[in-house]
């Protein structure tokens, strides 16, 4: 495994440089200082403040209602508490589709309200346009293809994309995100085969969400990777903890505590 070089704060030559040299890039997603400061701590590469944050932060079904004005403050304390890790903001539905300018207008708000290191933003050919303007602006891009959640009514579910015939346009996709300027690429959702193709047609790093291991990066929604969230997690999730357990544990010693008296003890309160 080539070494993980000692960088002090990431930036995107070193997305870059890690695909060149073979070494894998990870993230997670975060919303908040506190995850945002252990990951970053962990050395997790990059963090995204996605849109993900409609359904494990905001009570939303989908990712479709969140606004900018509601991620703007979670990225702002995710892109407050790292040293290390590069910040990426996921731009909302509605945020960008209308144009160029739209989509620059909102990457303005993200990095100057924010003070994030970068944005996200779905769709390949049909994004090329915005994906140009905001980097033209010397704002770094990273693309979002295959399974895209904001399409989710229009691909008709949660479904793989790029099998059989639809590979060609996924690599049509990913080949208009990295002409545009974008310095990486999320494939989500994508067959294994597939996104190695992709992976060794493209110059940029591709990161993959369910897309197997043959690419150049990994990214996790952290609530899923540490069994937050109950039910059923996607077949590609390791879970790496099991963290609503820990806090349905917690939390019941803790009432059960205050309901018989043992909390708080002499030793948890203060003399006069
Ligand atoms: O919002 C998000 O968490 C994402 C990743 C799953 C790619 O866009």
């Amino acid at each position: 495994m080539p070494e993980q070089p000692v960088v002090k704060r990431v930036r995107t030559r070193h997305f870059q440089n890690a695909k060149d040299t073979g070494v894998k890039i990870t993230g997670l997603t975060s919303y908040d200082m506190l995850t945002a400061d252990i990951f970053d701590a962990a050395g997790i590469d990059f963090l995204l403040v996605g849109d993900s944050a409609a359904n494990n932060v905001l009570g939303y079904d989908t990712t479709l209602p969140v606004s900018t004005d509601e991620l703007l403050p979670l990225t702002r304390a995710v892109a407050a508490s790292v040293r290390r890790a590069f910040v990426v903001a996921d731009m909302p539905f509605g945020s960008y589709e209308s144009g160029p300018e739209a989509a620059l207008h909102t990457a303005f708000r993200f990095m100057k309200e924010a003070e994030a290191h970068a944005v996200k933003l779905e769709g390949g050919v049909r994004s090329a346009e915005q994906i140009r303007r905001i980097v033209d602006a010397g704002i770094p891009v990273m693309g979002h293809i295959g399974f895209t959640p904001q399409s989710e009514h229009g691909l008709g579910g949660h479904l793989i994309q790029g099998r059989g015939d639809a590979a060609e346009r996924l690599l049509a996709d990913a080949h208009a995100v990295e002409d545009a300027g974008a310095f990486a690429v999320v494939l989500e959702m994508v067959p294994s085969a597939v996104a190695k193709r992709v992976t060794e047609e493209l110059r940029i790093p591709t990161i993959g969400v369910g897309a197997g291991p043959h690419v150049d990066g990994q990214l996790l929604v952290w609530t899923d990777f540490a069994g937050f969230t109950g039910g059923r997690v996607p077949k590609f999730v390791r879970q790496y903890a099991n963290l609503r357990e820990t806090l349905t544990t917690a939390v019941t010693e803790y009432r059960a505590d205050v309901a018989s008296g043992s909390y708080p003890s002499a030793d948890e309160s203060y003399d006069a």
